[in-house]
């Protein structure tokens, strides 16, 4: 038996990141988003224009995807109901986010520096994408969403992730993203059988 409903959101299970960008006035902004997905050596970012981090990825033409492990949560959750841009856009105050300039204090976070790009990356995050902006998608008016194409130009992975005997191989045995699952954090349950696309894409 499947049931029709109309859900209010359709959150089906996708990858964390922080997206760290540069404010107008040099300072980072650090953001969560969860609408993020790679093909090739590109990600696509899908946020509202309302952002602070869409408007300095749109300004500045690049940004940092920091990709938190599952025990990242509560750094993450200080950066909820937060944005970079003041004044705070009608709507996002309507729903209690507040200004806050220093989203890596806040969230207890240490900025690193960024090899190719001025956003710094976050040190706690196991993984690190420097990106350069490609293209920025609208999606249909009136919605203020937008999907920005980005180029990984620089991937940074903490050692204790990689394959065994292979440098430029993650192990995925090793790496536990954090999902967001509806509106709840979840980590990866335990390994699946065998999958017929490793033997082609694995070292
Ligand atoms: C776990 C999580 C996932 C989120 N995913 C998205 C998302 O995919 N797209 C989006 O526009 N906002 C998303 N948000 C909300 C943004 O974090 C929020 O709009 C924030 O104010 C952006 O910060 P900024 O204005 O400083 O860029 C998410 C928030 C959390 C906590």
């Amino acid at each position: 038996m499947h049931t029709v409903i109309k859900p209010k959101i359709l959150y089906f299970g996708t990858s964390v990141v922080l997206i760290s960008t540069m404010n107008p006035d040099s300072t980072p902004n650090l953001a969560p988003m969860s609408s993020a997905w790679w093909l090739n050596q590109s990600c696509m970012l899908g946020m509202s224009s309302k952002s602070q981090t869409v408007q300095n990825i749109i300004r500045e033409q690049e940004c940092v995807i920091n990709l938190p492990a599952s025990n990242l949560t509560e750094a993450v959750d200080r950066l909820t109901l937060l944005t970079g841009r003041s004044p705070v856009p009608e709507t996002k105050a309507a729903l209690s986010y507040q200004y806050e300039p220093d989203k890596f204090g806040v969230a207890e976070l240490t900025p690193l520096a960024s090899q190719t790009v001025r956003p710094p990356r976050v040190q706690e995050c196991p993984i690190h994408l420097e990106a350069t902006l490609v293209k920025v998608h609208p999606f249909e008016e009136p919605s203020s969403l937008v999907a920005m194409e980005v180029r990984i130009d620089k991937v940074h992975i903490k050692d204790s992730l990689l394959m065994e005997g292979h440098p430029h191989y993650v192990d995925p045995a090793k790496w536990n993203p954090m999902i967001m699952n509806f509106c709840e954090y979840f980590g990866l349950s335990e390994q699946r059988p065998a999958s017929k696309l490793a033997p082609v894409f694995g070292p």
